[in-house]
């Protein structure tokens, strides 16, 4: 996608919208499915291109893959998977290729894969995948940008994550089904994506349980089935829709939304004046805008806390309130990256670390910007639409990655947004793509 985003200064957005699969849930549900053999039936797939990136993985490995894109339903069989190796090229495309490593040492007990994609402004490690994977029983070798994996016997073991890592907790999570006994995953991440894994792996037969305060206990070492299955709808989709309707002053009601999981990010909406309300069976979410935002300050923090994804949309929602927000970006090192673009367009921002404190403006004002990663570019459409005059967003292949058509959502609700094809690419962001996901 080479061309940009042309978003006009929007009316108030209003609308009932649908929402679409989670993302972080679909991607690691599909490299589970390598755990199983037969036919897999998942409801509610995005068409965004880290499934198309999945799928081309899956049958890299032999599998037979069929998308209705149209339905949103992913046909996955894994009965041919012959293979445990997946090209560099592919690994590169996307982080969440990394997932595929604890279903392949299951399976093979061996896999051998490219490390994925980095970046030059920082690394995303892996550490904390790799030590654990070797506490079950793997060797694991790198070799320049290739990672050879395998295990004799994976050992069942009681797992102590330093830092409660999705990725991380999911990979060992599903090598600790090939280890015969009780694993113990102590520090696990308990992201709502995490616990929509944990609900198909069930579903599959595996023997898994949750105990307080953040500990996941596996029974390894059964046959799993393969399943059907509907992928949870996407918080983040969801609290992405609610702020650009925030920042026009509009109204939104997503009766799809899963309101229970994103408490701290609807409590600091409330606490801007925007009034919000909750479905009674916590699921449904609508908003009213205030027309009067305070600035709230927020920190991002593992499940249940402030979502990181969401760090970028609601800090575009500070710089338009009135006060001083300070945000405090306590997960990823350097997600502040669209703190520059929105420098661009007249936020008041001063960084610091990873602290950033924003100083509500009255105006801002369209400006060409990029985006270098999927929520920053989400974060600078919602920019544009509050912005005056025309904002052009390139990067827009990061929007692609992980939203299905949040453009054509806005506009549906009444924005102005079009693609416009451009035979120019802009070399700074081709190298600066950031690779969250
Ligand atoms: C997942 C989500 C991403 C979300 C993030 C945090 C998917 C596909 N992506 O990413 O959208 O922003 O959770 O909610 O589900 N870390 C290490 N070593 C490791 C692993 C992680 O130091 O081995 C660090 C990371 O650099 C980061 C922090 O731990 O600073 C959190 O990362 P992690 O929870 O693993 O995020 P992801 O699984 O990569």
């Amino acid at each position: 996608m080479n061309g940009y985003l042309k978003v006009e200064n929007s009316p108030k957005l209003h609308g009932d919208m649908s929402l679409i699969g989670a993302k972080n849930a679909v991607l690691v549900i599909m490299a589970s499915l390598i755990l199983t053999d037969g036919k897999s039936t998942l409801k509610n797939v995005p068409c965004s291109d880290d499934v198309m990136q999945m799928i081309n993985l899956l049958r890299e490995l032999g599998a037979e893959v069929s998308f209705d894109q149209d339905e949103h339903v992913l046909l996955v069989d894994t009965t041919f998977i012959r293979k445990y190796q997946v090209k560099k090229e592919i690994m590169k495309r996307m982080r969440a290729s990394i997932l595929v490593m604890g279903p392949l040492l299951v399976r093979f007990k061996k896999a051998d894969i490219a490390l994925p994609g980095g970046c030059v402004i920082g690394a995303r490690p892996i550490n904390f995948h790799l030590k654990n994977l070797r506490k079950l029983g793997a060797t694991i070798q790198i070799e320049g940008e290739y990672l050879f994996a395998k295990v004799e016997k994976l050992i069942p073991q009681r797992i102590v994550l330093e830092y409660p890592s999705v990725g991380a907790t999911e990979n060992v999570l599903m090598a600790a089904l090939g280890a015969k006994g009780i694993t113990t995953i102590i520090n696990a991440a308990l992201e709502p994506e995490v616990l929509d894994l944990i609900r198909v792996l069930q579903k599959m037969d595996a023997a898994i349980q949750i105990e307080g305060p953040a500990t996941i206990i596996v029974e390894g070492g059964k046959v799993l089935k393969p399943v059907e299955y509907e992928v949870m709808h996407d918080r983040l989709e969801a609290g992405s829709l609610i702020v650009a309707t925030a920042v026009t002053g509009g109204s939104i009601t997503l009766s799809q939304a899963p309101a229970f999981m994103m408490d701290v990010f609807l409590m600091k909406l409330q606490e801007m004046g925007h009034n919000i309300e909750i479905g009674s069976d916590g699921i449904g979410v609508s908003l009213k805008a205030t027309r009067y935002p305070k600035a709230v300050s927020f920190k991002t923090a593992p499940y249940p806390g402030f979502p990181t994804d969401l760090q970028a949309p609601m800090m575009v929602a500070q710089c338009l309130a009135s006060g001083r927000a300070v945000i405090d970006e306590a997960v990823f090192e350097n997600r502040l990256l669209h703190v520059q673009e929105l420098q661009k367009m007249g936020a008041q921002i001063k960084v610091d670390g990873n602290r950033a404190t924003v100083t509500g403006v009255d105006q801002l004002y369209g400006a060409p910007v990029i985006a270098t990663d999927i929520r920053a570019g989400c974060a600078l459409l919602i920019a544009g639409l509050c912005a005056k005059g025309i904002t052009t967003l390139s990067g827009v292949h990061h929007l692609s990655r992980g939203y299905e058509s949040i453009q054509t959502k806005l506009s549906k609700m009444g924005a102005s947004i079009e693609y416009v094809e451009s035979a120019v690419f802009d070399r700074h962001e081709k190298d600066c793509t950031k690779e969250y996901y």
